[in-house]
């Protein structure tokens, strides 16, 4: 079991204390000017696939001695024992937490009350690859003996987040007449627009949800229902159209689902981290079972560094504890996740429901409210795009805003001089937000184009950058179904170190019920007729304007 440890009650994070009032003025140009072997030092390197760069972060040697303390006196290598033998560490839900097992290709045996859950993780993934296998071939026939040509994963959350983010990251991987569509949104808007270029005759719908009781979910797949029996004409054709990727074979089979076509999953994958499981069936339907594979076996590999390797060489819990330095010490709100790869564009809103669902919690493992910050707000957006669009903020605003810099260094687009323009703009960036430009830099370049004093006197104070804002660099050999799968599981265990060191339970999510409650309640309101006075007055308000608009 996790050992509840108030991090701000341990002796590391008392001497992480005193050794900030030492570190606060420290600037990184100072860091490199003192050490010419920081990027020796304060390198990892993955296989030969994947090499972090953390020394451009305002550390030393010392920092990450007592950061690794807290990891240490916080219990953090029991919890990794705790959580891939599959002990029910989500708590408040009852439940093991073993998305490790979905992509555990060694195959060795992983308990849960007491029973190998190998041997169902396997059969699922039997059922996917015979079912891709058949799709692919064209033996999988629509309701006019037609073959498949267009798939489309309704979920939400991490039953679309997950599956939209890889099929767009890995792209180039896509299998030859399969198109994927991804809805999740209620708003009407989405599935009417996916749905319209479609046939009916060749498309397959999957729905993709853990309690297959989600309301965007299940609206949606009415919706996809109708709009396929409109054609079908007969309900008994829905089993060649229509899967289920879920926990629950009860709600599936009301639904109408023939079970067989339903893909099991079970309650110890959380749904942000599903993407491994029967959940990830559009992932291997448009990139092939064996690109799917490819991404587990990656993730395997992430998963053996995690569990393997001392926390001073141990790339999860290395970001997870310069995470905490500077969320808890610096007290920096957010984290950018800034992907130089166009195919990646999902990847920072792939983590934001990842991190911010896991960590943002403010009770912390006893139940007692914490008293220090827990999760960071996570964004981002691709390199170069970001650029010209958010990062003046990150160099001359007042925030200090860490950020991870991820690129490839093998495009799968060798086009021209793009990649290289590409990568210059990646290297500078973390150059120009770790050293600056300093106010003599500035009078020396105004000198050198001829400018008066006083002109140059004007606009020394807008031209200059502070500097000292801290990077990681996450250089990628090349972006593959294999070190796509290792990086989601760096970061999945980078989440899980946090919540560990922060002692809240980052694999429940109670904070997004309220909403949907209220939802729940409002919306027989508005489909009824007259004034609503039930709620407050700005609620009441805005319902009676949208009622009498509508
Ligand atoms: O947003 C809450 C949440 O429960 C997420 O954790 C989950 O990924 C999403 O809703 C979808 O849930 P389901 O897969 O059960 O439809």
């Amino acid at each position: 079991m996790l050992e509840n440890i108030n991090p701000t009650s341990t002796a590391a994070w008392k001497d992480l204390e005193q050794h900030f009032a030492t570190m606060q003025d420290v600037t990184l140009a100072e860091l490199f000017k003192n050490s010419s072997s920081r990027f020796t030092d304060f390198t990892v390197q993955f296989e030969d696939q994947l090499l972090l760069d953390y020394s451009k972060n305002l550390i030393t040697a010392e920092t990450m001695e007592k950061l690794t303390a807290l990891a240490e006196e916080c219990k953090l290598g029991d919890a990794i024992k705790a959580m891939f033998s599959g002990e029910k560490i989500n708590r408040t839900e009852g439940r093991a937490v073993l998305h490790t097992a979905l992509r555990n290709r060694s195959n060795t045996p992983v308990m849960v009350d007491g029973e190998d859950v190998m041997p169902k993780v396997n059969r699922v993934l039997d059922k996917m690859k015979d079912f891709c296998d058949k799709v692919h071939s064209g033996a999988w026939k629509g309701y006019t003996g037609k073959a498949i040509t267009d798939v489309v994963n309704i979920g939400i959350g991490g039953s679309d987040l997950g599956p939209v983010m890889i099929t767009e990251a890995l792209r180039p991987y896509n299998v030859p007449n399969i198109t994927s569509h991804f809805v999740s949104n209620v708003d009407g808007t989405q599935i009417v627009e996916t749905l319209k270029p479609l046939n009916p005759e060749t498309t397959l719908f999957l729905v993709a949800s853990k309690t297959f009781t989600t309301q965007e979910t299940m609206t949606n797949a009415m919706t996809a229902r109708s709009w396929f029996l409109e054609a079908a004409k007969d309900e008994a054709f829905v089993a060649k159209h229509f899967a289920a990727l879920s926990t629950n074979g009860e709600k599936v089979a009301e639904f109408g689902i023939d079970t067989d076509n339903m893909f099991e999953f079970w309650d110890w994958v959380g749904g942000r981290y599903s993407s491994w499981s029967a959940i990830g069936l559009s992932v291997a339907l448009t990139l092939g079972y064996d690109n799917f594979v490819e991404f587990l076996s990656g993730a395997h590999a992430m998963d053996k560094h995690f569990a393997e390797t001392e926390f001073d060489k141990n790339i999860p819990a290395i970001l997870g504890l310069i995470g905490i330095w500077y969320n808890n010490f610096y007290k920096a709100e957010s984290v950018a996740i800034l992907p130089y790869d166009q195919y990646m564009h999902r990847f920072a809103a792939y983590f934001q429901q990842g991190d911010m669902e896991s960590n943002g919690k403010c009770s912390d493992r006893n139940g007692n409210p914490v008293d220090y910050q827990t999760g960071p707000i996570i964004w981002g957006e691709p390199g170069t795009n970001g650029q010209h669009a958010f990062y003046q903020l990150i160099h001359q605003g007042t925030k200090m805003i860490p950020c991870d810099f991820i690129a490839p260094a093998i495009t799968h687009n060798p086009i021209s001089d793009h990649h290289p323009k590409l990568m210059s703009n990646f290297f500078a960036q973390t150059e120009a937000l770790a050293f600056g430009k300093s106010a003599e830099q500035v009078k020396a370049e105004f000198a050198a184009a001829g400018k008066t004093e006083a002109e140059t006197a004007e606009l020394v104070p807008f031209k200059v950058f502070n500097g000292n804002k801290p990077t990681n660099s996450l250089l990628v050999k090349q972006i593959t179904p294999y070190t796509l799968g290792a990086m989601v599981a760096m970061y999945e265990h980078k989440i899980f170190v946090q919540g560990v060191i922060w002692n809240i339970f980052s694999f429940d999510q109670w904070g997004v019920e309220l909403g949907k409650q209220l939802a729940n309640q409002i919306l027989p309101e508005l489909m009824a007729s007259g004034e609503v006075t039930s709620h407050d007055d700005s609620t009441n308000g805005l319902i009676n304007q949208f009622k009498a608009w509508k």
